[in-house]
């Protein structure tokens, strides 16, 4: 392509070959004279709209309003679609497709006559799909979120999904909610359009994007229902005009600092432990190599600050009444970069400068943090040399050292099948295990790693335990849940030589997870285990099987890293 021209559109319609004019001929069937189309930017607004992704399903109005602001700027905008993941319907699970779905979203704006990209996103992989597309395809892009749900309201309780969910449900499998109650909360959980209310996978992708740089300031909180989300996208649609001019395109904005950022970002919203792996995989687009011990690092130095659920007790709702994003940003100051750049055409610092906490009970204060440490801790020892996860806030305190005996699941349907049976040894200091649920073995790393606690313990009134596994964990869920051990079983890694009955050390302070196992019969146990999943030989599954990654590099195809 030839820089010079003005616009990247240029070498679309500007060419004197046939389809140079066939081009012009479309935009005009379209009702565009040239009197508005000439040498305007093009603006493709990359929409992940789908009924069957109920989170997205208002991006379609939404994206009327970026239109609104790209023709006000003096760009021409061009909606399309690109394929959506709905964490709810998509089997075995969504983040199976995440990697499709960002070769979708790279190749749909390189191939296209687009100077700039506005992408609306929402659910839990949407946002990361499109980042990670974004950033391989490197032409000026904004990030902006669907929004989260308005609070759910429920016999004078404010809930929000899908943390409530799960604690509802313990209850009805303790025998405290009835099967009406449990269909009543139903009719309710999902007040309005937008993702999950809590600080899941979702918000946390918002707030990541808006910390790296690639959304506008405040993105994050603003429910997907309130007027100001319309009006955010009618900015995005008027901003992404500058950055094309100043061609600030993702490779400028993702920079170390800018991860960094993210980062603390990450830990001081007690975020999800998936956005661990989408950030390795969105650094790894940009050649930069993120390792967990950056993640590990900054969260011993980085306090969580905000009081949502599922760490604790507020919803997004508040936490966008609260002063949202940037008050945070604010409070944590020098901590940041704040020379980062954005796509405001602003450093992250000017961006923030003027946000304020509006209440601190929802945002803390540095003085009055929810947890001195940051929400996520990375773990190694003898049972994940390559490391796994917990979401250390949302855990319960006397279970972060402790060693228990191993109860084994040899995957998810052995543990639906066994975790209820009155048969089954398992007492409260015991560890449940469950392997063969990792990026190969799920296939996918669902997000089985919020293994239920067996119903008779539910009943003796027990509500956490240690939960291990090579699985991944919903940003929603809670407990004492280690995930991402890596490597997985199914590429060998110790988790798969763990026999019901072993003894297992967990020492979050002390940042190990051990398989108290002499390395021997570890190993010799390993050598008889046989590979228990074969995937399927054709298509999509094909390429999958051949080329993810593990959860520590972020769990991408290894020919779309730049590493
Ligand atoms: Fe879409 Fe929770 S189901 S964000």
């Amino acid at each position: 392509m030839n820089r010079s021209r003005l616009h990247r559109s240029n070498d679309w319609f500007d060419t004197p070959e046939l389809y140079g004019w066939l081009r012009n001929a479309a935009l005009k069937s379209r009702g565009f004279t040239d009197a508005v189309s000439k040498g305007r930017p093009i603006i493709g607004i990359c929409n992940s709209w789908s009924e069957l992704t109920h989170c997205n399903d208002h991006l379609r109005d939404l994206a009327e309003s970026v239109k609104r602001g790209v023709l006000k700027a003096g760009g021409i905008p061009m909606e399309f679609p690109v394929m959506s993941l709905g964490e709810y319907n998509m089997r075995p699970t969504a983040m199976l497709y995440r990697n499709l779905m960002s070769m979708d979203v790279e190749e749909s704006i390189k191939a296209n006559p687009l100077d700039g990209v506005v992408m609306l996103g929402g659910c839990d992989k949407t946002t990361p799909g499109m980042l990670m597309g974004a950033a391989s395809a490197d032409v000026p892009t904004i990030m902006v979120t669907g929004g989260p749900q308005l609070k759910a309201w429920w016999r004078g309780e404010e809930l929000g999904t899908c943390t409530d969910c799960r604690r509802y449900q313990n209850e009805l499998l303790a025998g405290r909610l009835s099967q009406d109650d449990w269909i009543d909360l139903q009719e309710n959980i999902i007040s309005s359009p937008g993702h999950c209310g809590v600080m899941g996978t979702a918000s946390t992708m918002a707030a990541m994007a808006e910390s790296l740089g690639m959304a506008l300031p405040g993105n994050t909180a603003i429910p997907a229902a309130h007027s100001d989300r319309k009006k955010l996208a009618e900015w995005a649609g008027h901003s992404v005009i500058e950055i094309v001019k100043r061609d600030l395109r993702p490779s400028k904005l993702l920079t170390m600092r800018s991860f960094e950022n993210a980062i603390r970002t990450l830990h001081a919203i007690g975020g999800s432990t998936n956005a661990i792996i989408h950030l390795i995989a969105i650094a790894g687009r940009v050649g930069i190599y993120l390792n967990l011990d950056v993640f590990d690092r900054l969260s011993k130095s980085t306090p969580v600050l905000l009081n949502l659920k599922p760490s604790g007790q507020k919803l997004m709702e508040d936490f966008y009444y609260a002063g949202g994003l940037p008050a945070i940003l604010n409070e944590l100051g020098n901590s940041l970069h704040l020379n980062a750049p954005s796509v405001t055409g602003k450093s992250m610092g000017a961006n923030i400068e003027n946000a304020r906490i509006r209440d601190d009970d929802v945002i803390r204060n540095l003085s009055n943090p929810i947890n001195k440490e940051g929400g996520l801790a990375v773990l190694k020892g003898t049972l994940a040399p390559d490391g796994a996860l917990i979401k250390q806030s949302a855990a319960s305190p006397e279970l972060l050292v402790h060693r228990g005996r191993a109860v084994v699941f040899e995957g998810h349907d052995d543990m639906l099948n066994r975790i209820d049976n009155p048969d089954l040894e398992v007492k409260p200091d015991d560890v449940l295990v469950m392997r063969n649920s990792g990026p190969l073995g799920g296939p996918g790393m669902p997000e089985w790693g919020f293994l239920p606690i067996p119903r008779k313990l539910l009943k003796m009134g027990i509500r956490d335990m240690v939960r291990i596994s090579d699985a991944r964990m919903s940003g929603t869920a809670f407990g004492t849940v280690v995930v991402h051990v890596t490597p997985e079983s199914e590429k060998g890694g110790p988790l798969a030589a763990i026999c019901t009955g072993d003894m297992i050390d967990i020492d979050v302070p002390g940042r190990r997870l051990d398989l108290m196992v002499d390395g021997q019969l570890v190993n010799q146990r390993l050598s008889n285990r046989k590979n228990t999943r074969s995937l399927t030989d054709r298509g999509y599954m094909w390429i999958y099987a051949k080329h993810v990654l593990q959860a520590d590099k972020g769990c991408d195809f290894d020919f779309l890293r730049t590493l």
